[in-house]
């Protein structure tokens, strides 16, 4: 290490979650430093599936710390349920901390998602409905309560006091309906609090004096570099910034702190909700993408859109991450395919473009150039180790050139290969 980031290189759910489990094995902290519950990162340790959707993906790892960062956006249901689940199930979630300076998540954001979406009709984003736009738009209007509001009871009151009537307001105007009222939503809160009182902190003391002491830390993104704020689609974006520099201002350390960028990229393309999405294939191979691939939100169970693979998002991603190594995930879920198409640029409106545009109406018009090369034979379920032991060059040749191509393409070495769910279905390379 000693410090990584493994950021997604898409539009999420890349396997970011499996990836960082299987980097957490030499981490000694994990910290999630943006989005919140909207994330979904699926975890397969031997039968047991983990599916982590607020806490870091090294909790289910013994030893290690996990760190909710201020950049976060805590879900105190979510936070219960999840722990509750782990504890219920023989696991514990000691060593969890939580920024002191994170943004919660409260009902009216998740009834303004809910009633945003509505308005936007067919134009919406497709959210996950748990209130992140909201709740990030109130972080940056000053009208957030924090994790550490809720340890101290007059500031907690004066917060209530003061955000509460405006919120009231927008939500008779979109018209929904709060179900608490102010005292009963401040004895929440402060209930909340009590309970996770020995774990809310100041987090950036926390992974800087990890880092000082030459711990291994690993910063864990959520979403993918597609759905940032300012560089995915937008608006068919999520609220946060994606992209590895939301973990300077997400986990507050310095730009200097982070020596390895790992970019997870699924071989093929997915995307949940809508938006522009050029390589997107509605047909048979698309249909086989998605079943043999599993490609169900792990967070609200819709079924992805999928694609070719498109060296434009692959471009964009290596850019703005500054990606130094990538790893590449499901290659097993395009064995037996007898030809593989990758998007090298687009076309729109008879000019070619080798660099993704800002502009979705553009990219709705986006005709996809593509380069066709050779699909590999497969092997069966159950010689998935077999393959693993036989390293690297014992894959399909046609696999590896598939790899050396994006390599070649992106300028990013692929050092890690991942060709099944669980945890030691992987190949470092
Ligand atoms: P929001 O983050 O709930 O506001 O949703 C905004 C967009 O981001 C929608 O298209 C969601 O489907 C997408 N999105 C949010 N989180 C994830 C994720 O973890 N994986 C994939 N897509 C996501």
């Amino acid at each position: 290490m000693p410090s990584i980031a493994v950021i997604g290189a898409q539009w999420g759910d890349e396997g970011k979650g499996k990836i960082t489990d299987y980097e957490a094995g030499k981490a000694d902290m994990v910290v999630r430093y943006q989005g919140g519950s909207n994330a979904g990162h699926t975890i397969k340790v031997g039968e047991e599936v983990f599916a982590l959707h607020i806490l870091p993906s090294g909790i289910v790892r013994k030893g290690v710390v996990n760190v909710i960062g201020n950049g976060v956006i805590v879900d105190l249901i979510s936070l219960d349920r999840e722990i509750a689940d782990l504890e219920s199930r023989g696991h514990s979630v000691e060593g969890l901390k939580i920024s002191d300076r994170a943004n919660i998540i409260l009902n009216w954001h998740r009834l303004l998602d809910g009633a945003e979406e509505r308005l936007r009709g067919k134009k919406g984003v497709g959210t996950t409905g748990k209130g992140i736009g909201p709740c990030y738009s109130d972080k940056i209007a000053r009208s957030g309560i924090r994790m550490g509001d809720l340890l101290d009871r007059e500031l907690l009151e004066e917060r209530l006091d003061t955000v509460m009537p405006m919120k009231l307001k927008t939500m008779e105007m979109l018209e929904v309906r709060l179900a608490q009222n102010h005292d009963e939503l401040l004895s929440e809160l402060l209930a909340y609090g009590k309970k996770y009182s020995k774990i809310i902190t100041d987090t950036s003391v926390l992974v800087n004096d990890a880092l000082d002491s030459g711990k291994n830390v690993l910063f864990e993104g959520a979403q993918g570099t597609m759905l940032d704020i300012d560089h995915g689609t937008y608006p068919f974006v999520t609220s946060s910034n994606c992209v590895a520099g939301a973990i300077c201002t997400g986990a507050g350390v310095g730009p200097k702190r982070v020596d390895e960028i790992m970019g997870v990229l699924k071989a093929y393309t997915t995307r949940v909700g809508a938006g522009p999405f050029p390589t997107e294939l509605n047909d048979d191979t698309g249909k086989m993408l998605l079943t043999v691939g599993g490609e169900y939100g792990t967070t609200t169970g819709r079924a992805r859109r999928c694609g070719w693979l498109d060296l434009l998002v692959v471009e964009h991603a290596a850019r703005l991450n500054g990606l130094t190594q990538f790893a590449v995930t499901k290659l097993d879920v395009m064995n037996d395919m007898k030809k593989i198409k990758v998007a090298v640029a687009y076309d729109v409106d008879g000019k070619r473009l080798e660099h993704f545009p800002g502009n979705f109406k553009m990219l709705e018009r986006a005709v996809p150039v593509y380069e066709e090369m050779d699909g590999w034979k497969g092997w069966k379920a159950d010689e998935t180790m077999e393959v693993v032991r036989g390293g690297y060059e014992a894959l399909p040749k046609e696999m590896r050139q598939y790899i050396s191509y994006i390599e070649k393409r992106s300028k990013v070495p692929v050092r890690i290969i991942s060709i099944g769910k669980g945890r030691e279905e992987t190949i470092r390379r």
